[in-house]
């Protein structure tokens, strides 16, 4: 167990990638990989929630995904149900307070409406923010909060000089949140896959080679521990 009094970041965001991989290496169907994907995130989110991060960003559908195959699709928000239902009295116990990033209008109505009760039914508790981006794409939230601001100019509610970070913040999913202090893609891939890019501005990131099925909370625990030894400089010189 780490140190209390090490440097822990207050937000991390993970793009949990490679389940695809994962499956397709052990002859499995991608479904399979999947479903060890989400045995890997009950124990990331049991560990964060110990060690006391403040808020952990998980992303879990994206705005694209829909571009992968019917079967992919359906299995992907069977598990998404499946999860909510089976893990939400142990998030409620252990005081997780869920929150959805995302266009929620476009799921399912079962998936919407598991989504919707577990952000209601934690929104209260005090202990680690569990944010889970479904149907998320940051392209079309940082629009809908440029959307939201021009109707309330055009309303005569706000004058286009008014308009700044804390405003445009406001409208995000993440609202009244930290900014990503630091971001983890698994799997090898590079990329940011149009997650968080605005409140990504300063996060320090991290690509781990391992696939998300393989990730432990001993590569978590690594990562937190390298992160401590990072120097942010936010444009600075080096102290
Ligand atoms: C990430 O794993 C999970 C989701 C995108 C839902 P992938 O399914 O993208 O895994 P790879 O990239 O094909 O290995
Ligand atoms: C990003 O992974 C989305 C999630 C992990 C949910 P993808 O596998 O969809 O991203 P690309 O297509 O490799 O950029
Ligand atoms: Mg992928």
């Amino acid at each position: 167990m780490r140190q209390k009094n090490e440097q822990l970041p207050r937000h991390v965001a993970i793009i949990m990638d490679g389940n695809g991989r994962w499956a397709k290496q052990h002859s499995l169907a991608v479904a399979l990989g999947h479903r060890k994907g989400v045995e890997t995130l009950r124990e990331i989110v049991r560990y964060a929630s110990d060690v006391g991060i403040e808020v952990l960003s998980l992303y879990a559908f994206s705005t694209e995904n829909w571009r992968r195959s019917k079967p992919e699709v359906a299995a992907l928000m069977a598990l998404i149900l499946e999860f909510f239902r089976s893990e939400i009295d142990e998030l409620h116990a252990n005081r997780v307070r869920i929150r959805i990033l995302g266009d929620t209008d476009a799921l399912p109505g079962l998936q919407r409406d598991a989504v919707h009760a577990a952000e209601q039914k934690t929104k209260d508790n005090d202990g680690l923010q569990l944010n889970i981006a479904l149907n998320y794409g940051s392209r079309d939230e940082i629009l809908r909060a440029v959307r939201a601001l021009a109707q309330q100019v055009k309303n005569g509610n706000l004058q286009p000089e008014q308009i700044d970070a804390a405003r445009f913040e406001a409208l995000l999913y993440t609202a009244g949140q930290p900014d990503v202090d630091l971001l983890i893609r698994t799997s090898g891939e590079y990329r940011l896959s149009n997650f968080l890019l605005y409140q990504n501005a300063y996060a320090e990131l991290m690509f781990p080679e391992v696939l998300w099925p393989d990730f432990t909370v001993q590569h978590f625990a690594q990562a937190l521990a390298d992160f401590g030894k990072r120097d942010r400089r936010y444009g600075g010189r080096a102290t």
